[in-house]
């Protein structure tokens, strides 16, 4: 089974991300030799500046869809946006059905939501909680990211034990990201607290969509069975709306004792 990238900065023009189209087929190229067939498309949104992702992003999502199959390259394409936990969203969680149409794939129930490099924003549970009032799950992206969390990793567990889903970076797993994101990423992966990784792939080199590394780095860490999980099986069930399976981190102490 290939590997399903829940999060990425492919489409061209939008963010950060793909710079043109050039950008966007080298990026689709590497992410399926990489052993990937399934990519959401997940420019970075904030609410506060423009609203509404689901009216903009499918129909350019379609676009590049067309000119993957017209250059004959099998790497599926899913619309997605990466919503700035902020303000903005603050206000929206009180519409149901506007939070429903922010998920991935538009499926209704999960919402991949980031939060700034250095600080959490004012209100961040009580948009959580909100987003869960509409049905639907927050996943964090890359939460090892985070300098408040990763000074406070007490803050992660909370986080996940009220239903939050942490999706790892696995640029941070390879150490793309420094030695606090590549330990923190790992920790949280043998607690069992991130149950998803995913490239938040930017550039074709740099931040690359290759989702390899990281599977062979979670397997290390956790074994094959883990690393499936994390980065095809439940990167799927969230696609299909459904509950994500508990990594089987019980298979780490069996190694370890085995080690001993
Ligand atoms: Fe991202």
């Amino acid at each position: 089974m290939s590997f399903t990238d829940l999060h990425s900065h492919i489409l061209p023009g939008l963010d950060d991300g793909a710079a043109n189209e050039a950008e966007f087929l080298s990026m689709a190229r590497v992410a399926l030799e990489g052993g990937t067939t399934v990519m959401v498309a997940t420019p970075h949104w904030d609410l506060e500046e423009k609203p509404a992702p689901w009216e903009h992003v499918p129909p350019i999502v379609e676009q590049y869809r067309k000119k993957l199959e017209f250059v004959g390259l099998g790497l599926e394409l899913l619309p997605g946006a990466e919503i700035r936990l902020n303000a903005g969203l603050y206000r929206l969680t009180g519409e149901e059905t506007a939070v429903r149409r922010l998920t991935l794939a538009g499926n209704g129930r999960y919402i991949l939501v980031d939060l700034p490099l250095m600080d959490l924003p004012v209100g961040m549970e009580e948009t959580i909680f909100r987003i869960q009032l509409c049905g639907c799950t927050p996943i964090l992206a890359h939460p090892e990211r985070n300098r408040r969390l990763a000074d406070d990793p007490a803050l992660l567990r909370e986080l996940a034990d009220r239903g939050v889903e942490l999706q790892v970076n696995s640029g941070s797993l390879t150490g793309a990201y420094g030695r606090v994101a590549r330990r923190l990423s790992a920790a949280l992966l043998r607690e069992g607290l991130a149950r998803l990784v995913a490239s938040d792939a930017h550039r074709p080199e740099e931040r690359h969509p290759d989702l390899s590394g990281a599977w062979k780095r979670a397997g290390e860490l956790l074994g094959v069975k883990a690393a499936d999980l994390l980065l095809k099986e439940n990167p799927r069930a969230v696609l299909a709306g459904e509950d994500l399976s508990a990594l089987p981190t019980g298979d780490v102490s069996r190694r370890r004792s085995r080690r001993r």
